[in-house]
């Protein structure tokens, strides 16, 4: 016997009673990307490689080692799986001129790829609330993202979910700043794991966050970015912090905080849960005025955040608060020669009128029927036996409340249902 075939490693099932915590989730970030504007975009889950490697940065994590890329050979095209949500949006606002006519504020939703190595909170396929503005330059719209983050989380009923902030100045101010960095790496460079010394040159910047506390160690007594930062830099930040201020929105500078993405500049920021171990950060984004340019369209600002559904629901979940889900109104069962064609034909006379109804099916006893009622969590059983079709009528059996059952005529079914259902109800 052949062995099962199981789900690829790191990409999950989402199973019904997990899927309800998720439709809660999503509706509650619906709703409130509605309250602030954002329109809804889709885009394709497959891209040009070229566009991750020239958007998020050759020398990154993502690109180096963690994108699901093939050689598709029908048309000799080099493609991926997008990532992330932010290369495409900004593709497809060139393609398609949307900044033709002012700034816009977008969202999109769904499945990302990253070949990481899996973990609680971290998978292979996951999903992301993705937020842009494009088009918008002012410290306005950075303060605007984040007051709008920290609405969700109370909109969610989470807290604990703390910010961390910081600049990065401009890709001149980076540079300067790369060179002394640099200086500075060499000089320490016996004290540098294997990882640091291959980025020392690539990517130095990306040593500032690594982990090893050795490393960190080094980093402590390197120069610091905001040392090497302009006036119109220093400006954008100092707005921002006036905002959020008058939000009386808490966060702590970090310094160290570079993110994995190389398109930043200026803003960067991470909302970051301590209930949920290693894979902590539910939220990250920033700044990225390059990007445009940078795969091949005009100059345009933009900012813009990701969330992690999956992080997110799981402290949801801690929260404990089941989400309501509508229970059926009705369970339809029918027992007897020719009573099946007369509860199917009523079932759709009730859903048309706007009743959910769960059909029994499968045969089985009366008694068995009754059982799988009573599972459904539904608030009534409508029963169907032959009396009740030599009478033109439909039996009604409260579920969750001890009272006899009782009739109703077909011919007013919808009217006289109605009426049951509130009493079942009350
Ligand atoms: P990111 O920081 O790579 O940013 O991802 C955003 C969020 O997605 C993370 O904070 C985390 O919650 C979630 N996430 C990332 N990787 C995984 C994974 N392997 N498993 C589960 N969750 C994960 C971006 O993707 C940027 N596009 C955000 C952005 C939008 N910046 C500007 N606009």
């Amino acid at each position: 016997m052949s062995a099962n075939i199981q789900a690829v490693r790191g990409m999950n099932d989402i199973l019904p009673d997990e899927a309800a915590w998720w439709r809660h989730f999503e509706a509650t970030v619906e709703a409130w990307l509605e309250r602030y504007g954002y329109r809804n975009i889709r885009m394709p889950l497959v891209e040009h490689t070229q566009l991750f490697r020239r958007a998020i940065g050759e020398v990154t994590d993502i690109v180096e080692k963690e994108m699901y890329s093939w050689r598709d050979e029908l048309n000799g095209e080099d493609l991926t799986l997008r990532p992330e949500g932010t290369a495409s949006c900004v593709r497809a606002a060139i393609e398609h001129n949307l900044l033709y006519d002012g700034p816009k504020r977008l969202w999109y939703a769904g499945a990302m790829y990253r070949h990481e190595r899996p973990q609680k909170g971290r998978y292979r396929q996951f999903h992301q609330y993705g937020v842009e503005a494009l088009g918008l330059e002012g410290p306005d719209i950075d303060a605007e993202h984040i007051v709008m983050c920290a609405a969700l989380w109370r909109d969610l009923g989470l807290g604990g979910i703390r910010l961390e902030l910081n600049t990065i100045g401009s890709a001149e101010e980076r540079a300067r700043y790369r060179a002394d960095l640099v200086r500075h790496l060499e000089a320490n460079v016996d004290r540098l794991d294997a990882d640091a010394r291959r980025r020392m040159h690539t990517n130095p910047l990306r040593v500032l966050d690594s982990k090893n506390p050795m490393v960190q160690d080094v980093v402590a007594g390197a120069p610091a970015l905001t040392g090497y930062l302009g006036q119109e830099s220093k400006a954008h930040f100092e707005g921002l912090r006036r905002l959020l201020a008058a939000a009386g929105v808490q966060y702590t500078i970090n310094p160290r905080l570079v993110r994995g993405l190389d398109y930043y500049n200026r803003t960067v920021f991470e909302w970051i849960s301590d209930a949920l171990g290693a894979q902590g950060t539910v939220c990250g984004g920033g700044r990225y005025d390059g990007l445009f340019a940078q795969i091949g369209g005009k100059t345009a600002p933009a900012t813009g955040f990701a969330m992690g559904n999956e992080r997110l629901i799981a402290l949801l979940r801690d929260g404990e608060r089941a989400p309501a889900t509508r229970p059926p109104d009705a369970y339809l069962l029918s027992h007897g020669d020719g009573t099946h064609e007369y509860a199917f034909t009523l079932a759709e006379v009730l859903r048309g009128a706007g009743y959910a109804i769960v059909q029994h099916a499968g045969g089985g006893s009366f008694k068995s029927q009754m059982k799988k009622a009573d599972a459904s969590g539904a608030w009534t059983a409508l029963i169907v036996g032959a009396d009740e079709v030599r009478d033109g009528d439909v039996s009604v059996k409260f579920m969750r409340k001890a009272e006899p059952q009782y009739r109703i005529a077909r011919a007013h079914v919808v009217a006289a249902f109605a009426d049951a259902l509130q009493k079942a109800r009350t």
